[in-house]
C-alpha cells in the first residue's frame, strides 16, 4: 500500500477522500485546514468520518485555521451549516492530535521513504510545509491536490473554490518543484453525485455506505453537484482511473477577474476543444514549437488530469463502501 497524508478540509467530497484513502492507501494522518468550514468543523468532521468507518487508529492532526495573507472564506451554502451536514452522526469520541498539522508533514516526509500527499483542501497547510522545510518537494513521492481547473473555475468563472481561498499558497506550491498532479474541476465535472450514483450506494446496506448516501442527498443539491476530492485519491490508488496531460500551470494572483485562476498552457494541445473531447493522444510537447516561435510555453510543472473512467471510479467506490462493515 502506498503511504500517504490527506490534508483535507471536511467536506463531503472530502469525507469520500477520507473513506478511499483508509481503506486502499497506507494512511499515515489526516490533517485538516480551513476551507469548506472553520478548523474546529471541518477537525471534526474528519474524526467523525474515521469514527463511523471504524479507523478511529488514524491520527488527525489540526492544521492552520486559514490563509496567512488574509481572511477565510468558508463555503457553508455547499457544506451546510456542519461543513458536513446530512447524516445523523453522533459526536465523535475521540479528540485530535496536539501536534500542529505541519509538524507532522514536515516530520513524516523527511522521516519516512516515499510518502505521497494528497491534499484536497485550500494549500495553506502544504505551502507552510515547504516554506519551512523545501526539501520535502525533493523527498515527497509527489503531491495530488484536488484544486483548479485546465479552463473552468467554480467560485468564480475563472477560478476554482481551494486555489481562490488560498491563491498565494497555491502559487507557493505550484513553484516548490514538487511533482505535482492537479484534479482540477475540467476533471471533476466527469464525476457527478446523480441519483445513479446515490442510490447505488443506498441500495449496499452497509453502514458506510448508508452514510455516505446521506451525505451525498445533501450535497447533490438536487442535482448539480460532483465528488471532486474523492477523484484525487481515486488517482493515487489507481493511476490508470485517470489520463493527464503534462502541462505548464501558474497562478493568478493579481488578476481582478481572475483572482485564484489556474493558468494552464493548453496552446500546445492541438485538438483541444472541451474537457471531454481533448485528444491525449496528439498531445505536443512543450518543446514541440519551433525554435524562435513567439508561442513556444514554459517547460510543464504539472501533470494535469484531463480524462476519468466515470464506470471504474463508481466501481470503487461501491466496492469499498461495501467493505466497511
Ligand atoms: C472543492 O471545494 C470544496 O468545497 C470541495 O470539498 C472541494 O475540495 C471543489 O471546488
Ligand atoms: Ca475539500
Amino acid at each position: 500500500m502506498k503511504k500517504v497524508i490527506l490534508d483535507c478540509d471536511p467536506g463531503h467530497d472530502d469525507a469520500f477522500a477520507i473513506m478511499l484513502a483508509a481503506q486502499h492507501l497506507d494512511l499515515l494522518g489526516v490533517t485538516t485546514v480551513g476551507g469548506n468550514g472553520y478548523l474546529p468543523k471541518v477537525t471534526r468532521n474528519a474524526l467523525v468520518v474515521l469514527e463511523q468507518v471504524g479507523r478511529t487508529d488514524i491520527p488527525v492532526y489540526p492544521g492552520h485555521a486559514g490563509p496567512s495573507t488574509h481572511e477565510l472564506v468558508t463555503a457553508p451554502n455547499v457544506h451546510g451549516e456542519s461543513g458536513l451536514d446530512g447524516p445523523v452522526v453522533t459526536e465523535p469520541v475521540r479528540k485530535p492530535e496536539t501536534k500542529h498539522a505541519v509538524d507532522f508533514i514536515v516530520e513524516t516526509v523527511m522521516n519516512t521513504d516515499d510518502v505521497t500527499l494528497i491534499a484536497t483542501g485550500p494549500l495553506t497547510n502544504i505551502a507552510a510545509a515547504l516554506n519551512r522545510e523545501p526539501r520535502i518537494a525533493e523527498k515527497a513521492a509527489g503531491l495530488y491536490i484536488m484544486g483548479g481547473g485546465a479552463y473552468a473555475g467554480n467560485w468564480t468563472p475563472a477560478a476554482e473554490f481551494n486555489i481562490w481561498v488560498d491563491a498565494e499558497a497555491a502559487y507557493k506550491v505550484f513553484h516548490s518543484g514538487i511533482d505535482l498532479h492537479m484534479v482540477g474541476v475540467n476533471l471533476t465535472r466527469q464525476c457527478p453525485v446523480d441519483t445513479e450514483f446515490i442510490e447505488g450506494l443506498r441500495s449496499i446496506g452497509a453502514h458506510a455506505a448508508t452514510f455516505s448516501a446521506e451525505l451525498c442527498d445533501f450535497f447533490s443539491h438536487g442535482g448539480d453537484a460532483h465528488l471532486h476530492d474523492a477523484c484525487a485519491v481515486a488517482w493515487v490508488i489507481d493511476p490508470t482511473l485517470i489520463e493527464s496531460a503534462y502541462l505548464h500551470v501558474d497562478i493568478e494572483l493579481t488578476g481582478t477577474l481572475t483572482r485564484g485562476m489556474t493558468v494552464t498552457d493548453l496552446r500546445f494541445l492541438q485538438t483541444a476543444k472541451r474537457d471531454v473531447d481533448i485528444d491525449l493522444s496528439s498531445t505536443a510537447r512543450w518543446d514541440d514549437p519551433p525554435v524562435g516561435s513567439p508561442f513556444r510555453g514554459q517547460a510543464p510543472n504539472t501533470h494535469v488530469a484531463m480524462r476519468l473512467d466515470y464506470g471504474r471510479f463508481v466501481d470503487l467506490v461501491r466496492t469499498t463502501m461495501r467493505n466497511y462493515r
